[in-house]
């Protein structure tokens, strides 16, 4: 079926939805997703930053849809007209929504592990104001640990749902959800209960912000200062696929490798993530190809392959 986006014409599979036709054609046009997750079944529908206008509903009832729509859950109509950035009030209402994202949120960023490489970051940079017209109190939260290896700060969450649908999905007996509900609503583990599974790591990478951070990685260092290679091991419980991030010779985190629009497509072990940090335990493949735009991309450390 036949879709147009800003545009720009493309034919997909029934089924495809607005936000996987955008990232088809790739480039500008795509809407930004904080919530929505490729290898997480079922997310999308949370944070509204992917938001668009249908000017035409399909060839068979060509209405305009009444509101904007989220391009993550919206299904693609043989047909169907859509704008993103051509419009307007598609850009007013991206700017509205992170205001809103940022509401509660810390001005953290130079002493947050995610700078450089956080979706807010980056949207607030592109569409947010420089500065709150939000008087009331901020929610405050205490820091909270899960499990001995990862460190939650709940006033930089977006309540994205990302790491409930990780625990919800990659490990056994869930013990980690949100609570409560509207401005009330947290990531709560049923007090502290220690989430140690094999695969509970992965809601650090799948986390759009800085909410969720390793604490073996902790204000080791900014990102843009460490090198990051993809490598791989044998290991029993993953395909032991990763990137380990490294200054000098030394590995100070490992992490899933992720796509062009930052989701990881084969989730690692917590072994692999937390406890192989000597460079012993990996085969170094090649640097990592990092978006231009990156900060981390300053590096230019793609000399450094095969020293490390
Ligand atoms: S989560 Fe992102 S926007 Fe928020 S403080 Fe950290 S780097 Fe800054
Ligand atoms: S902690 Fe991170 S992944 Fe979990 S809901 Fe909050 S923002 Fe999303
Ligand atoms: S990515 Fe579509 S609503 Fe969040």
């Amino acid at each position: 079926m036949k879709l147009t986006i800003d545009n720009i014409q493309i034919d997909v599979e029934p089924g495809t939805t607005i936000l996987q036709a955008a990232r088809k054609i790739g480039g500008k046009i795509v809407p930004p997703a904080m919530c929505w997750y490729s290898s997480l079944e079922g997310s999308g529908g949370k944070c509204r930053t992917c938001l668009v206008k249908v000017i035409k509903g399909s060839e068979k009832d060509p209405r305009p849809m009444a509101k904007l729509v989220p391009s993550c859950s919206t299904m693609v109509q043989d047909g169907m007209e859509v704008l993103n950035i051509t419009s307007p009030e598609v850009m007013q209402a991206r700017k509205a929504v992170v205001e809103f994202l940022l509401i509660n949120h810390p001005l953290d960023c130079p002493i947050c592990d995610q700078a450089g490489e956080c979706d807010l970051q980056n949207l607030s940079y592109a569409h947010g104001l420089a500065e709150t017209r939000y008087e009331e109190d901020r929610r405050t939260f205490e820091m909270i640990d899960i499990g001995d290896k990862i460190k939650l700060h709940m006033t930089r969450c977006i309540l994205c749902y990302r790491c409930v649908y990780v625990a919800d999905q990659l490990t056994p007996g869930r013990v980690h959800g949100v609570l409560n509900r509207s401005d009330a609503s947290e990531i709560g583990t049923y007090i502290s209960n220690v989430i140690d599974n094999e695969f509970s790591g992965n809601m650090i990478d799948v986390c759009p912000v800085g909410a969720l951070t390793d604490k073996t990685f902790r204000f080791k260092s900014r990102v843009w200062f460490t090198n990051p290679f993809d490598a791989h091991r044998h290991c029993e419980k993953c395909k032991g696929e990763a990137v380990v991030w490294m200054a000098g010779k030394e590995i100070l985190r490992v992490t899933g490798r992720k796509n062009a629009y930052g989701e990881v497509e084969n989730f690692i072990c917590n072994e692999c993530r937390f406890e192989k940090k000597s460079v012993t335990d990996w085969v170094i493949e090649k640097p990592r190809k990092i978006q231009h735009s990156s900060v981390i991309s300053q590096n230019h450390y793609e000399n450094l392959a095969g020293n490390g």
